[in-house]
């Protein structure tokens, strides 16, 4: 049988999976896959502010250098994640009590550093990440309160400056279909493309439960999008179940992955289709959705599973 990553060639696009740093250190196994299915990577956890400045003014860039040096030596591209989001800060940036131009100077610097450090190595950066709420306003984090919407801007005219070939992205979950947070997205890149301001990509995340429909306008949602003259992908795929599992469940999943997947495959301008993760074994879903689990296209055990095959069908 052909791999993933083949078939997606033939096809046109790339096919990605988010990396595990650890996982990928200190397992064969999984690096072994992660190199033979995939020609996209995005690292999971290693490129976000906590991990790449945990003490202010002090980088790391360990993990995420051994994953951009793994996807250099396997012909694999790299999808930087993320630069701006409220998750997943350092405590140093959400405890000290900065001035509205501290902390600009802060987001800044924070950019300036990061995006040179990997310059030439990143191809497409998701710039900001779930910035809307569910209504299509914009969420309240430490960002907006502070800075106001026009930190959105900042971040990709500060991020074009600092790698002038990076295809810069905006990403968010439960943007699939055409709906009010979709509409705000694609009306907040209509509005900056028209500024001028360097955006170029939308990633939608892609993150279903099969507890609710898939929603089976992502084509039309994603060609909107083709007519701003950006880029989207499919960036962050996996479907979970409630357990334990059952073959009806298993049967909605494989068709949420297609829709997913069909979704891109239909859109002139999706580039890549990337699950957030490939084995059950490190899924992030039983940490966050209480109950749910076996979400990814392989089982804990590094066999394929019947989505592997729903999206190998597919390509
Ligand atoms: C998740 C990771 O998978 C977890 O390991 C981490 O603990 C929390 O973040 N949307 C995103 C991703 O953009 O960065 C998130 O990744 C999942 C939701």
């Amino acid at each position: 049988a052909q791999t993933l990553r083949a078939l997606a060639q033939r096809a046109g696009i790339r096919i990605g999976t988010a990396v595990n740093a650890d996982a990928l250190a200190n397992e064969p196994q999984y690096a072994d896959l992660v190199g033979a299915q995939f020609n996209s990577v995005t690292p999971e956890n290693a490129m976000k502010w906590d991990a790449v400045e945990p003490t202010r003014g002090t980088y790391d860039y360990t993990q995420a250098d051994q994953l951009v040096a793994y996807a250099r030596a396997h012909g694999q591209l790299v999808r930087g994640h993320t630069l701006v989001w409220h998750n997943q800060l350092p405590s140093w940036l959400t405890s000290g009590d900065f001035t509205a131009d501290q902390l600009r100077d802060i987001l800044h610097q924070h950019i300036t550093a990061e995006v040179p450090h990997f310059k030439g190595k990143i191809w497409q950066w998701d710039v900001v990440n779930e910035a809307f709420n569910e209504d299509g306003t914009l969420r309240d984090s430490l960002w907006l309160r502070k800075l106001g919407p026009g930190y959105i801007a900042d971040a990709f005219r500060w991020a074009h400056q600092a790698d002038p070939k990076a295809v810069l992205f905006y990403n968010d979950y439960n943007i699939d279909g055409v709906n009010a947070k979709s509409t705000a997205v694609y009306n907040l890149v209509a509005s900056l493309r028209k500024q001028g301001v360097p955006i170029q990509g939308v990633g939608d995340q892609g993150h279903l439960d099969v507890q609710y429909p898939a929603p089976h306008d992502i084509a039309d949602n994603l060609g909107r999008f083709d007519k701003l003259g950006v880029q989207t992908a499919i960036t962050e795929a996996d479907v979970r179940i409630p357990l334990p599992a059952d073959n009806t469940e298993v049967e909605a999943q494989n068709e949420a992955y297609q829709t997913l997947l069909e979704g891109c495959l239909l859109t002139a301008h999706c580039t890549d289709f990337t699950v957030w993760g490939f084995t059950d074994k490190y899924s992030w879903v039983p940490g966050t959705f209480t109950g749910e689990g076996q979400a990814n296209i392989y089982d804990e055990n590094y066999q394929a599973k019947t989505a592997y095959t729903a999206i190998s069908q597919d390509l």
